[in-house]
């Protein structure tokens, strides 16, 4: 069964139709790829599952509810979290108080009472430290608990955004181009993590690249999409041998064909 089913799915913006009519299913404990290239729709998609950007039309049904529409907090509470393309959210903190306040942010409890919270706040707070180390153990970070966010190396900062991602305890992770900019090892540490995870915890995961080749390895199943259209689908093999993906990827990019 489906866990997460999108229906027509399509968003204009002006002129432009960035995504069109799309359709795709993401099964249970899957990894799905989305790939495309630059400009083809494929962070739009993101930010309409996630509830940044309300869909002109189509719909998303996650979990056999109708989520359509629905606010990014409200989103983030069904279960779907999303590690952005960026860097960490708070870079002068530790990493173990950037996966706590992730947390704290996703799950919208008030930072006020973070900080200066009474008793119940700071067993509250005691229980989601314990956790967060659970995480940081999982995604091989817990030795640098301790350390500033900004002294963790490129790729370990990346390791830290899931980190933060996943302290919400999501059914369903989105990852938006999770090694861009990084080296040949920092890409394969980050493709070993994913799988890790998914063996794990059983996420089912949807990871967004523009880099064909960063992927293929990774997913159970690619979606290809271009100019806003789903123009293949399916397992890497297929893809890689399709002329329509060849032809969307032809002088696009040298370093993605
Ligand atoms: N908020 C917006 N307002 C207007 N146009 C937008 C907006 N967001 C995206 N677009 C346009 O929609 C199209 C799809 O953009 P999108 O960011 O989804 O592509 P992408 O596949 O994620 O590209 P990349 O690989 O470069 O990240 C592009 O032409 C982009 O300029
Ligand atoms: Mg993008």
């Amino acid at each position: 069964m489906a866990l997460l089913e999108a229906r027509g799915l399509s968003k204009r913006f002006g002129g432009l139709d960035a995504v069109s009519e799309l359709d795709f299913d993401v099964n249970e404990g899957e990894i799905l790829g989305i790939i495309g290239p630059n400009g083809a729709g494929k962070s739009t998609i993101f930010n309409m599952i996630c509830g940044t950007f309300k869909p002109t039309s189509g719909t998303l049904v996650f979990r056999d509810k109708d989520i359509t529409g629905y606010s990014s907090h409200r989103v983030a509470r069904s279960g779907i979290a999303r590690v952005f393309q960026g860097n960490v959210l708070f870079p002068s903190s530790t990493v173990l108080d950037n996966v706590v306040m992730g947390a704290h942010l996703h799950t919208r409890l008030s930072w006020f009472s973070f900080l200066f919270g009474g008793p119940s706040a700071r067993r509250r707070d005691k229980a989601l430290r314990t956790r967060a180390m659970e995480i940081l153990e999982l995604v091989g970070l817990s030795e640098d608990a301790d350390t500033l966010a900004s002294d963790l190396p490129h790729g370990n900062q990346r390791h830290l955004c899931l980190a933060v991602a996943l302290a919400v305890e999501p059914k369903l992770l989105l990852l938006d181009e999770p090694v861009t900019g990084m080296n040949t090892e920092e890409v394969s540490e980050m493709l070993d993590l994913v799988r890790m995870l998914r063996e794990k915890t059983g996420l089912t995961l949807v990871v967004i690249e523009h880099n064909m080749k960063a992927v293929m390895g990774l997913c159970d199943r690619i979606v290809v999409v271009s100019h806003g259209r789903k123009i293949a689908e399916g397992t890497s093999q297929m893809i890689a041998n399709d002329p329509a993906v060849i032809e969307a990827y032809l002088g696009v990019d040298d370093d993605a064909a």
